[in-house]
């Protein structure tokens, strides 16, 4: 058998270590304590968990499945079941990295495997997904062939280094700049799982920004999945590289800021996104759970496990005695050293 690019190879590494390391707790969540409220006053039904995302889509819950894969054949069930799954939870989702696209355009294979998100979930919305280093033509590319609602451009510097073949060449903040003025779906910037600081997301909402999701540390873990990929090109001593989710959001700037704020990264019970949503988050987004989810379970079963937890988000909100997402951030809480 001829051997397969190392871009589309890549691809099935990180999905078959992201599932190898996968947890389904993340205990750095423990260190904030919601003030308990005794008296809700309110009924669990009164509870609203809808949220508008860029205001053309109701989503059921204030959460999206954030990008993960494509651009090789063999991922393309493996989106087709996302998608799916997006649909029937009427939830935003992402595609991974459509960095392949551009580098084979012709190919059926590693285009099916993206636009098969859509196929699934015509009706949804979907995210494009690129490197920061992409022009803002290959950006209306990728948008065009999934018709993306919103791009998701990733910011992953550490990756970058731990991965062999990875680039060194930092240089994006002019080009974030004209792909916010030129695109004209919203741009999300996003980490990959190592968390930004309150000055990052500043600098990212003055570039243009419309959402900035820290994606922090506490989940996949990407300085643990690229060293395994090349343990000769050895770095094991960044796994613990960056902030996590929880020390991301509470290092948040305190003026309003004209970007909204999303938080993704080891969010992995409805308490952890509850926590999230009460330090300012506006949409939580998870990405190996879902993942998990599709692998091990078929499509129906996926989708109870989904509307069960989604339905105990929706309890939480009310234990602390809200109705509307927006009221969180009324909820008090202490952060244990
Ligand atoms: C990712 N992630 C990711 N992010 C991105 O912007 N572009 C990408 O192509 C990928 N690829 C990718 C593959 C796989 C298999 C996983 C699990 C994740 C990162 C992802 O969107 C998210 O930021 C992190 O995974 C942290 O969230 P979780 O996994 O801890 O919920």
């Amino acid at each position: 058998m001829p051997q397969q690019p190392l871009d589309w190879q890549r691809k099935l590494e990180h999905v078959f270590l992201a599932e190898k390391y996968y947890q389904a707790t993340n205990p750095e969540w423990q260190r904030m304590r919601i003030d308990p409220v005794t008296l809700p006053n309110l009924a669990i039904k009164e509870v609203d968990l809808r949220t508008s995302f860029f205001s053309n889509f109701t989503a059921n819950a204030p959460i999206y499945i954030n990008a993960m894969t494509g651009g090789a054949p063999q991922v393309k069930n493996l989106n087709a079941q996302l998608g799916a799954l997006a649909a029937q939870l009427n939830l935003p989702i992402a595609v991974g990295s459509m960095s392949n696209y551009l580098k084979y355009p012709q190919n059926q294979d590693v285009i099916d495997s993206y636009t098969v998100v859509r196929k699934a979930n015509p009706q949804g919305m979907v995210w494009a997904n690129l490197s920061a280093k992409a022009s803002w033509q290959e950006a209306q590319r990728c948008i065009d062939l999934i018709q993306a609602d919103a791009l998701q451009v990733h910011l992953n510097p550490a990756q970058e280094l731990v991965m062999a073949e990875g680039h060194q060449d930092f240089r994006w903040q002019e080009n974030l700049r004209v792909l916010c003025q030129k695109i004209a779906v919203p741009i999300i910037i996003k980490e990959v799982g190592f968390g930004m600081t309150g000055k990052t997301v500043t600098q990212l909402t003055e570039l243009g920004a419309q959402v900035v999701d820290v994606s922090g540390v506490g989940g996949t873990n990407f300085a643990q999945i690229e060293n395994e990929r090349n343990p000769e090109h050895d770095y094991s001593y960044l796994q613990d590289w960056g902030w996590t989710t929880l020390e991301s959001l509470l290092d948040l700037p305190t003026l309003p800021l004209t970007s909204q704020i999303w938080a993704s990264g080891g969010i992995r019970t409805p308490l952890d996104a509850l926590k999230s949503l009460i330090l300012g988050a506006q949409a939580v987004g998870l990405a190996a759970p879902f993942l998990h989810t599709v692998q091990h379970h078929d499509l129906a079963t996926a989708v109870t496990i989904w509307q069960t937890w989604l339905q105990q988000l929706q309890e939480l909100v009310g234990l602390v005695g809200c109705r509307q997402v927006s009221e969180l951030t009324q909820v008090t809480y202490q952060i244990r050293a």
